[in-house]
């Protein structure tokens, strides 16, 4: 089964019932609150995602995350959880600025 791992919460393990859905539809089907001010329509850039492994399995950069790459507010192993795709095993961390005043977060 393909899992997403969220190494600063705990390294908590997801394992995905469904593939070819956001990450962001993910968290949320999984209970785990994460940062998403535009409602997922690419317009922000608050759900971004650190990718430490899989980044392989994610689909191809959206519109919006290359435009967004371009103005430098992403990085090469920073993904959107709005814009992107998940089909296999993947590691990621919240970025200190997405992180949710109520969520505890690990090292
Ligand atoms: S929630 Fe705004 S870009 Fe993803």
């Amino acid at each position: 089964m393909v899992k997403i791992i969220i190494e600063n919460l705990g390294q908590k393990e997801l394992s995905l019932e469904e593939l070819n859905k956001t990450a962001l539809y993910q968290f949320h089907t999984n209970s785990i609150d994460w940062m998403h001010y535009c409602g997922g329509k690419g317009r922000c850039t608050t759900c971004k995602m650190i990718v430490v492994k899989g980044i392989e399995h994610l689909s191809g950069q959206t519109h919006a995350e290359k435009k967004y790459e371009l103005e430098g507010l992403l990085k090469e192993n920073e993904r959107l959880a709005c814009q992107v795709r998940v089909n296999g095993d993947i590691t990621v961390r919240v970025p200190d600025e997405s992180k949710l005043p109520h969520m505890k977060y690990s090292a």
